[in-house]
């Protein structure tokens, strides 16, 4: 099914950014974020859509903290992002924290330092991600992309809500998004809300046709599918829940996808097999940093974040950030999304209670 591949590329094409310096430096597109404190997940990286994400949020004044498997690799981004800053005047404060996306016991202890470190958190971006890798299980029996994308996340927002509710009562602003991706819609992917390790999650035509596109084989696109899917599922089965228990002017859950992005996800993608030419395929996408900005939107933009939003490019793969709507039905399928939250409750061993 695969097509060859050439040799990966050392790191993400290099694409001009058109939006972002303008757009994040507008008061009419983020809002002032002085004393709030900001979760970003997966920032171990100058290239990704973190980083960008982070910047632009601590431009604001937000104290960011990113989260790391290797703590080495974020303290680098950590100085990177404080020389960039200062370069605009800004002072931030930014902490790192390592947090394994793979290991529950790592989410368990991450959350536990956090509360302990920090009385407070307003915004929280769970962006760490992994793409079209081959099935590989964790420690804890999941697939590597289900439980990198969604039940780490899904296990980490959950352990820090009491913390978020008690912020989103004090100061009355709190915000959470998930990043999806057009893999969410595109092929039409499903959850197998039964069996999350399914290696073959049943999906639309389409996705018969992305080894052909991208390179890898259909289990390996219906499964990130499958877990971008459940990204959206969960923020909006987060929002009807927050709805439920009356936080809604208080707490909002939003999703957003960054269309095409260069990053180093498509070429970590092709060193595991699942892409013929990841650097190849980023020329028909944006930077990085252009990427970033359906993400900020989700988390901070002044008017249009509104709970269970969808952000992303303007022309999908590419494009200013604008308030969307996701094309898969099944993103709004309220009983898949229970279903959703059942399993994953079960996956991790822990319920959520709002
Ligand atoms: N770029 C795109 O075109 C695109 C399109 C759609 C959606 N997205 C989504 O955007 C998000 C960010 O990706 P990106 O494009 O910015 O790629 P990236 O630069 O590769 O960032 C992904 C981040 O996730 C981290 N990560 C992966 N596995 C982890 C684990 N087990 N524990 C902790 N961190 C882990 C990586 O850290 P390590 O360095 O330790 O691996 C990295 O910091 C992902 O959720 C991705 O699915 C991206």
């Amino acid at each position: 099914m695969g097509s060859s591949s050439s040799s990966p590329a050392d790191g993400p094409t290099q694409l001009e950014d058109k939006y972002y310096p303008e757009w994040i430096k507008n008061p009419e597109n983020i809002k002032d974020l002085t004393g709030k404190v900001a979760l970003i997940t997966g920032v171990s990286t100058s290239s990704g859509l973190g980083f960008y994400a982070t910047k632009a949020l601590a431009l604001k004044g937000a104290q960011c903290v990113i989260t790391v498997r290797n703590v080495e690799k974020g303290e680098a981004v950590k100085a990177d992002l404080e020389a960039k800053l200062q370069e605009d005047g800004v002072k931030p404060k930014i902490a790192v924290m390592k947090m394994d996306n793979c290991d529950f016991a790592s989410i368990r202890s991450f959350t536990d330092e956090f509360k302990k470190q920090y009385d407070r958190l307003d915004i929280v971006c769970n962006n760490a991600g992994v793409m079209g890798l081959d099935v590989q299980m964790t420690k804890d029996g999941y697939d590597i992309q289900i439980q990198t994308n969604h039940l780490s996340h899904f296990l980490m927002t959950a352990r820090l809500w009491p913390l978020m509710k008690a912020t989103a009562e004090k100061y009355g602003d709190v915000t959470i998004t998930q990043v999806s991706s057009g893999a969410s819609h595109k092929g039409g992917p499903t959850v197998d809300t039964a069996n999350l390790n399914n290696p073959h999650p049943s999906h639309g035509f389409l996705l018969y046709l992305a080894p052909f596109v991208l390179g890898g084989s259909t289990g390996h696109w219906a499964r990130y599918g499958q877990s971008k899917l459940a990204n959206v599922l969960f923020a909006q089965e987060l929002q009807r829940r927050i709805a439920a228990a009356g936080l809604q002017d208080k707490m909002k859950s939003t999703a957003c996808h960054p269309g095409l992005a260069a990053t180093n996800l498509q070429i970590t993608t092709q060193k595991g097999g699942g892409m013929k030419d990841g650097a190849g395929y980023q020329k028909n996408g944006q930077s990085c940093a252009d990427g970033s900005l359906p993400l900020v939107m989700a988390v901070a933009h002044p008017t249009q974040c509104e709970g269970g939003g969808y952000y992303g490019p303007h022309e999908s793969q590419k494009g200013y950030p604008i308030k969307t709507k996701n094309e898969n039905p099944l993103a709004y399928d309220e009983k898949v999304a229970k279903d959703l939250w059942e399993a994953s409750e079960k996956a991790v061993g822990e319920d959520f209670q709002l």
